[in-house]
């Protein structure tokens, strides 16, 4: 049989909600899959490794192997229009799509429930895995092996990613934090994620994107290793962006804008950081999809 797997990109924290809050946004890891005697797969990102070597291959193999199944082989034709180690959730879409190749391939019947916890378990954290999974904004916990998460699935704005040529390691990005707050600062830093949370269920953007770059558990300690991230910062706001914060691990920032202003914010930032990528996104509504 022959079917697709598509998973979008996305991008977490959203200045508070550090491991919690995620969206999906409409950027897209896509698997072409037809079963055939032998593996063989052809992922532009992995260039000349192995199948066996394969992080996709490697994550449906793990997976059938925790269900107890082992996978048919198939040809996999992976392409992807999610950049890489850019804070975009690229990991986390493999992941999700190893996942479901497994699923697929294994006879494995997984609930979206167990993908999820299954996902989790090998991201560490819910925050990207969630929404490439399900969609939509995911305000999510992971809690003695078992996810508790909420979906806002429309948010009446647009998103700007600033892209830079650069790439910065999840696990470097996240050496630079504090080990210990204490508690005045975790109440403060609880108190900016409520409101955000709070705001962003009430359809008050002005507010969330106040909170959004209020953050204290990340922003500022990731700040030093964020090209541009004042100018991006400023330059949004001064042309009417809501809030703009960093993707995920970095080095991408995201910025949140009302429709009607979007153009306007990218000419703007288009003329002060001439070598990014900037891409105009809009929120995912439908996570994983799989065509026959
Ligand atoms: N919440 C994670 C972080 C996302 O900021 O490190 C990247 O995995």
């Amino acid at each position: 049989s022959s079917f697709m797997i598509r998973v979008p990109a996305s991008s977490a924290n959203i200045g508070p909600g550090f491991d919690s809050i995620g969206l999906a946004v409409d950027l897209y890891l896509t698997l072409e899959v037809t079963e055939q005697a032998d593996w063989e797969f052809i992922s532009p990102s992995a260039g000349d490794v192995p199948f066996e070597e394969n992080f996709i291959y490697l994550i449906a193999k793990q997976t059938a192997e925790k269900h107890g199944k082992s996978l048919r082989p198939a040809r996999v034709e992976e392409t992807t229009s999610i950049p890489l180690a850019r804070g975009l959730g690229s990991s986390a879409a493999a992941i999700v799509a190893g996942i479901e190749l497994a699923n697929q391939l294994g006879g494995l019947d997984l609930t979206a429930e167990e993908k999820l916890t299954d996902a989790t378990e090998i991201e560490g954290h819910p925050d990207n895995v969630a929404p490439a999974l399900l969609g939509g904004l995911i305000v999510s916990t992971y809690i003695d092996g078992e996810v508790d998460w909420l979906k806002i699935d429309q948010l009446h704005l647009e998103l700007i990613a600033l892209i830079p040529e650069v790439e910065l390691k999840t696990k470097a990005a996240r050496d630079v934090l504090p080990e210990q707050f204490s508690i005045a600062d975790a109440a403060l830093g609880s108190g900016i994620g409520n409101v955000t949370v709070a705001a962003l269920v009430s359809g008050d953007y002005e507010l969330a994107g106040k909170m959004m770059e209020k953050d204290i558990f990340h922003e500022p300690h990731r700040k030093p290793l964020i090209p541009n991230y004042d100018l991006i910062q400023r330059t949004a706001k001064e042309h009417g962006a809501y809030g703009t914060v960093i993707s995920g691990a970095g080095p991408t920032m995201m910025s949140f804008v009302p429709s009607d202003r979007r153009d306007k914010i990218i000419a703007a930032l288009e003329e002060v950081l001439p070598d990014y990528r900037l891409e105009s996104l809009k929120m995912d509504v439908g996570g994983l999809t799989v065509e026959q």
